[in-house]
């Protein structure tokens, strides 16, 4: 008891030891993933590089780059991933968001990446694309406004790319009652266990997600996941 006190009081304390904690719990988890959702070839690639090789692949795989497609990225940044998607699909009905506090990220990603890191003091990217709407500021504050957009038959991909535990969790379950079966879920920092893995387990035991893995890159840095759901989202229930 005295142990698990002291271990408490040390845990909280400290947020490195806390940090590191949550890191080293989440890891055996993430290994089991791999296991057991191996695909038949991880894509390999410069950072960048692989990364479109993996939207690439879903794209192909999926069909979904002349269909209305709607797109919804959390971290948007200077666009880059925004801007690959809003190329590889021209359907003129196809509808992006993207989401960004565009003051970086809220909390202390890394030693290297902290609180405010990817601030484009609050510029959001160039682009004369009529599909594609910004929605800046913090999640927690605009996306709650924005969810009868996902009120859509058409397929959905949602971009999670906000690196964060808390801005990874907090769009997947508010969005996680009105996805369909057949939406898909990208991650681009999936590799980092304590964040956005653990977001992306817990939320799906929260939800009882089915799921395959449609792609990853190399140590399952980046994964597109798409999801097997039997219940009708909660805008389609009478
Ligand atoms: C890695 S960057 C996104 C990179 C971008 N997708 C690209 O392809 O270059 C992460 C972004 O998430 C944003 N972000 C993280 N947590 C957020 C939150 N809770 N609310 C709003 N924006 C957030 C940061 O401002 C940052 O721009």
């Amino acid at each position: 008891m005295l142990i698990k006190q002291t271990l408490g009081h040390v845990l909280s304390d400290n947020p490195k030891i806390k940090a590191l904690a949550l890191k080293v719990s989440a890891y055996p988890d993430f290994l089991r993933f791999q296991e057991r959702f191996a695909v038949p070839e991880l894509i390999s690639g410069e950072a960048r590089e692989k990364r479109n090789k993996l939207f690439q692949v879903v794209s192909d795989q999926e069909g979904l780059s002349t269909i209305p497609l709607r797109y919804f990225e959390f971290g948007v940044h200077e666009g880059a991933s925004l801007n690959w998607w809003l190329e590889t699909n021209q359907n003129p009905a196809s509808r992006f968001f993207g989401f960004d506090s565009f003051e970086g990220l809220p909390e202390d990603w890394s030693r290297t990446k902290q609180a405010g890191y990817f601030s484009t003091n609050l510029k959001t990217p160039e682009t004369d694309d009529a599909r594609i709407d910004f929605v800046p500021g913090w999640f927690h504050r605009t996306l709650p406004l924005m969810l009868q957009e996902l009120e859509t038959e058409d397929r959905t991909v949602i971009h999670l790319d906000a690196d964060l535990y808390r801005s990874t969790i907090y769009p997947l379950l508010l969005i996680g009652s009105h996805l369909k079966d057949g939406d898909i879920l990208i991650f681009d920092e999936f590799l980092d266990s304590s964040h956005e893995f653990r977001a992306f387990d817990d939320a799906s035991s929260i939800f009882n997600w089915g799921f395959e893995v449609l792609a990853a890159t190399q140590q399952f840095a980046q994964v597109a996941i798409k999801l097997k759901i039997a219940e009708a989202p909660v805008w389609r229930r009478s």
